[in-house]
Parts: C-alpha cells; sequence; structure tokens
C-alpha cells in the first residue's frame, strides 16, 4: 500500500514549544475553569479526553489534590513531553516541584520522591532526592514515572475514529475514482455503530472527565487523513476539477463522520463516569480566519447538544462564568469557545445512541 500511514499521519504537527507559545495564553479561561471545579469538587479520578499538549489541563492542581490521573490521546506522547515540561517549574527565588507539593501520596507520581526530614522549617518546594537537570527543561535528574498519571494512546470516540481512518486507507487504494470513494466511505460510516472500543477503565470509576477543545476536532479528523489519501491517489488537479460534483457526498459524508464520533465520546464518557460524577465539556462554537474576515459557525452546536441530552444534564452554577463563552486568539484566527459542566442522567434515563 502507497502514500501516507494512519500512524505516521497521527503525529504531532508543530512542535512543543511552539504550540505552549501559541496555545498557552488562549487557553488560560479553559485551565481555570476546570481548576475551580477540581477545587471544589476534589475528585478521586480524573480522565482528561485529548489531553495533548496540556494547555488547557490544570495539572499541578490535579496533582496538588492527589487525584489519579488518566491523559488520553491518539497522538503517541504528545502529553507525555508536555507533563515532563510541567513537573517543575521555576519559582520567585527557586524552583518548585509540583509533585513535592501533593496532597496525596508523592511517590505515586515519582517512586523516587524523599521527604526531607521533619524540621520546623519553611515548607520545601523541591524534595531531598531534588536535583536539578540543567540540560534543556527544568527537570529533576532523579524524576521517575510512578504509576500516576496513566497515558493512554487511545482514540476517544470508541475507536470509530481510528477505524474510519483505517477503513478507508483500503477504500481509497481500491476505489476507481474519488466519487467511488465518498460513496464506499458513506457507507463505511453507517457500520461503524458496531463499533466499541472502550478505555482501558472500568464502568463507573471516575469523579472527573474533562474533554475540553476536542470535539470540534472531530469534524477535521479523520476526514483530513482521507483529504489526503485522495491527493495522493488522484492528484490534486484531478480533485480541483471534480470539485462541484464531489461537494454534496463530501458535506454528506462529513457531517455523518463527526455525528458517529460524537456519538462515541459521549457513549464512552457516559460509560466511565460514576453516576455523582462530572464532565467539563468546552467546543468552538465559532471561528474566523486571520484579519477581521466574516465568522464561521465551526458545527451545528444545537444539535450536538441535543444529542448529548439523551444522556447528560447541564449544571451552569458549577462554576462562576461558565454561561460566558470565551473569545481567544488562536493561531493566526480568533474562537468563540462554550463551556458546560455535564451531570450523566441516571442507567436506566439515558438513552446513549
Ligand atoms: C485542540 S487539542 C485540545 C487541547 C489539548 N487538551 C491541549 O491542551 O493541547 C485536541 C487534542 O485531541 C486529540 N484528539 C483528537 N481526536 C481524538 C480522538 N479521536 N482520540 C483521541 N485524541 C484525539 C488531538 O490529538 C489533540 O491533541
Amino acid at each position: 500500500m502507497s502514500g501516507t500511514h494512519w500512524n505516521d499521519y497521527l503525529r504531532p504537527r508543530e512542535n512543543f514549544r511552539e504550540c505552549r507559545r501559541q496555545c498557552w495564553t488562549c487557553f488560560a479561561g479553559q485551565r481555570e475553569r476546570i481548576r475551580q471545579l477540581v477545587r471544589t469538587r476534589h475528585p478521586h479520578t480524573i480522565v482528561c479526553m485529548g489531553s495533548g499538549s496540556l494547555n488547557d489541563l490544570p495539572i499541578e492542581d490535579f496533582i496538588d489534590e492527589g487525584a489519579s490521573v488518566y491523559l488520553v490521546d491518539w497522538v503517541r506522547d504528545v502529553s507525555r513531553l508536555a507533563y515532563l515540561h510541567d513537573i517543575v517549574q521555576p519559582g520567585q527565588e527557586d524552583f518548585q516541584c509540583v509533585i513535592c507539593r501533593s496532597r496525596g501520596s508523592p511517590q505515586t507520581y515519582c517512586p523516587n520522591h524523599r521527604p526531607f526530614p521533619k524540621v520546623p522549617d519553611a515548607p520545601r518546594q523541591v524534595c531531598a532526592n531534588f536535583r536539578l537537570d540543567s540540560s534543556g527543561l527544568p527537570l529533576c535528574q532523579n524524576f521517575e514515572f510512578g504509576t500516576d498519571p496513566r497515558f493512554l494512546q487511545h482514540d476517544v470516540t470508541q475507536g470509530r475514529g481510528g477505524e474510519f481512518a483505517r477503513r478507508v486507507d483500503r477504500i481509497v487504494e481500491r476505489a476507481r475514482n474519488p466519487k467511488a470513494v465518498f460513496q464506499n466511505a458513506l457507507r463505511e460510516v453507517h457500520r461503524l455503530e458496531t463499533v466499541r472500543e472502550c478505555l482501558p477503565i472500568p464502568d463507573h470509576s471516575v469523579d472527573f472527565v474533562t474533554s475540553a477543545m476536542l470535539v470540534s476536532q472531530f469534524e477535521f479528523e479523520p476526514y483530513g487523513f482521507l483529504a489526503r489519501r485522495l491527493v495522493e491517489r488522484f492528484g490534486e488537479e484531478s480533485l480541483v476539477r471534480q470539485e462541484e460534483k464531489l461537494r454534496h457526498p463530501m458535506e454528506k459524508l462529513r457531517d455523518r463522520l463527526f455525528q458517529i464520533q460524537v456519538d462515541g465520546h459521549f457513549r464512552e464518557i457516559h460509560r466511565i463516569l460514576k453516576p455523582e460524577g462530572r464532565v467539563y465539556l468546552s467546543l468552538e462554537s465559532f471561528h474566523r480566519g486571520s484579519g477581521k474576515g466574516p465568522w464561521f459557525r465551526v458545527k451545528e452546536l444545537f444539535p450536538t447538544l441535543a444529542g448529548l441530552e439523551r444522556s447528560f444534564g447541564f449544571d451552569f452554577d458549577a462554576v462562576p462564568s461558565l454561561a460566558n463563552p470565551d473569545r481567544t486568539k488562536i493561531l493566526e484566527g480568533e474562537s468563540i469557545i462554550q463551556s458546560f459542566v455535564l451531570v450523566p442522567r441516571p442507567e436506566g434515563e439515558a438513552s446513549v445512541p
């Protein structure tokens, strides 16, 4: 089979430092709401779906709480790299290790953590084993990964997005023309309803799930992979010539693919969440490119929320500012981001798609 392979396609697009520089400030509102939720609800188990470069996740607060944390992303090692970057932070006078501040058991995050012998001293920012590793990141030479956080390289749509990409790869390879690709791909999307690849997390075991800035991504991937494979197989020129003819099947496919991933995603969140658990959900609702161009709806927000309502209710009192969307600059563009706290409906009442 020629062309890009799905596993190679799923790599970070930009270097970590560049991603942090561009995204840290614009996700500050997201981080702050998640922080407030963690500080008020004290969850024991946290699952962050689409954790990426941890720009919107206050990992230090998760560790402060002593929570058991799963960071889930289908891009290999992306969250692990960000985590390494976040453990040791330069303080006003010295370095601080967020693991040493944990009210839980710091050894679960780093088995080499050694507390100082008890002396009536000012609280320490680092432990007795701290040795600054001055090469590259501020990190401790003695840091070792513990049992937490757990980094899962997984698809959070119950495997539907990834399975589509793998199946469409074969479809592109065998089809005689682009129209046949769309027809066969659409048929394949309907078959994805039976795909249920769950995360290795037990049913109803999680107190808090985050799905921050993730759902809007389902509109772009794995469709972007299909687009790349089409260009590789048929050439850009031929696709541009057929653009008009392909528009309708393409839009139909994208809509259906988006919906089936969203359904799998909410289904998986509902499966792992405790009955009294909570979900922080944020999604981009409007976007505009560089300059002062027109705003575009990223995706129909209300049909998405209607699907969600089958299994969750909304809690707008959990954190102040939930009802206000964030308006933020991302890369060259600008986005409106809507945030929600979700409450799971009891098993019997929920009609999970
Ligand atoms: C826009 S980022 C969200 C922000 C991210 N938490 C951060 O702070 O960098 C979306 C992340 O979700 C991941 N993602 C998208 N679709 C996914 C899927 N189906 N399964 C797992 N991860 C996915 C992407 O790889 C990316 O890292």
